[in-house]
């Protein structure tokens, strides 16, 4: 018991904090109940907290931690730059080295610019569709989290009260006081739904800037996009004059050069962040040169001013390259089958088990659902009370039995993992869901 009569040191730091900080975080994503476990450090891909209790880490900071904690390589690197300087009021060379390898990884990628966080990469990609074709509105995916940019983030909290009808899905707030004319601008299609989905983008043509698309949106179930689905957004903004936007700040993972070469896929704009930083806060958008030149003061076509007080400071840009250099096409393969390796195992556990849950996934992610089959659209992926509650007591019993997993059910590969912590993982799903 400690003096204040918490019995963990996690549960005494939470009642310092909420005096501090409202809810007692930063950021809602490490809210548990009754208290958030709080880390004391990490390596590879073993994170232990302030307790001593040592877990396999598969949240890795929301996706953001391809090689898990503390990779030497990244830290050596980065340890050099800080004894030269964190930022400068100058351009630095190894922002274009890092810009000439992510290029490098994409034949679509003619121009980045960088930025410190998805939000900020999603933002600057729609600012540039509307300035590029001088449209106001964007199309998004019901449901999709894109970040917390007014109009990105619309819909992503939709409810059955006040969705609307799947033919004519609401624009639905996310904060209380968005301006409605925010609404109005945003236009919702309902994921890999090919038919509805281009009867509602005909019914905006001519004022659609873009479409904005996840191609496995983790908070719609983390189920890929069809390619059908996909080829139709492409062929709808290409007939239409309009811009389609990747958000591959999380499925960057699933290729080389993004979950978007698996479906020969070529988006005017990629926006990137998470695992593209090596572990520091980042972001990107890259695409055609045509529509990067509205953020180029030197063109005849800029449009749009772009600045960032830590926009690719050295340290970031260190980090990011080393950590992208060492996820090559062989990491990236290896990753990708371990991932497939655990989705297996896992379904087999729920099978053997006889419980009501799957797995859903691809790349180097996965997400286990207390439901069956998992779900394919926002609309089913919305838990009811009783699913979301079996799903919290299921992530708890998980941590109890040394995984951590994203409060979604949501788990992500990184690179320092191999078969035995595959194995420990379908080994503590099978006793978590027996426990359940
Ligand atoms: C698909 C997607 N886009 C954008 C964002 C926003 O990124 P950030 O948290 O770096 O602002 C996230 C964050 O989880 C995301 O998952």
């Amino acid at each position: 018991m400690r003096d204040n009569g918490a019995t963990s040191r996690s549960e005494a730091l939470y009642e310092r904090a909420q005096k501090v900080l409202p809810g007692g975080v930063s950021r809602n994503t490490v809210l548990r109940s009754p208290y958030p476990v709080y880390a004391a450090h990490a390596e590879g891909c073993y994170i232990t907290d302030v307790d001593g209790v040592e877990r396999i880490d598969f949240a890795n900071n929301m996706a953001s931690l391809i090689h898990g904690h503390a990779h030497p390589a990244i830290v050596a690197a980065v340890a050099d730059q800080m004894t030269r300087g964190t930022a400068y009021t100058m351009a630095t060379e190894a922002e274009i080295r890092y810009a000439e390898h992510l290029c490098s990884r994409n034949d679509g990628f003619d121009q980045l610019r960088f930025v410190n966080s998805g939000t900020e990469a999603v933002m600057a990609a729609l600012k540039v569709s509307r300035a590029f074709t001088g449209r106001p509105k964007i199309a998004k995916v019901e449901g999709a989290y894109h970040g917390s940019y007014d109009f990105a983030e619309v819909s992503q909290t939709a409810a059955p009260a006040n969705w609307g009808g799947v033919d004519a899905p609401e624009s639905v707030p996310v904060s209380h006081g968005t301006p409605r004319g925010v609404l109005d601008d945003v236009v919702v299609l309902p994921f890999n739904d090919v038919e509805r989905a281009v009867q509602i983008l005909d019914r905006h043509s001519d004022d659609i800037a873009c479409v904005l698309v996840d191609l496995m949106p983790h908070r719609v179930g983390l189920c890929p996009a069809t390619q059908d689905f996909v080829d139709a957004l492409r062929s709808w903004t290409t007939a239409n004059g309009a811009l389609l936007v990747a958000d591959e700040v999380i499925t960057f993972r699933g290729r080389c050069g993004g979950a978007q070469q698996g479906y020969n896929l070529r988006p005017d704009l990629t926006a990137m962040a998470k695992m593209i930083g090596g572990g520091f806060p980042v972001g990107a958008i890259a695409g055609r040169r045509e529509v990067m030149q509205v953020m180029n003061p030197r063109s005849d076509d800029y449009r749009v001013p772009h600045s960032g007080t830590f926009s690719a400071n050295p340290i970031t840009m260190t980090a990011g390259r080393t950590a992208m250099e060492l996820f090559d096409e062989e990491a990236v393969a290896r990753l990708n089958n371990l991932n497939r390796l655990a989705m297996d195992e896992m379904t087999g556990a729920i099978s053997r088990r006889g419980v009501e849950a799957s797995v859903s996934g691809a790349g180097s992610l996965f997400q286990i659902h207390m439901t069956n089959p998992a779900p394919t659209n926002y609309r089913d992926a919305y838990p009811a009370p009783e699913v979301a509650a079996r799903l919290s007591r299921f992530v708890d019993l998980l941590l109890g039995n040394g995984i951590l997993l994203a409060s979604s059910g949501t788990g992500i590969l990184s690179t320092p993992m191999g078969e035995d912590e595959i194995g420990q993982l379908v080994a503590a799903v099978d006793r978590s869901l027996a426990g359940l």
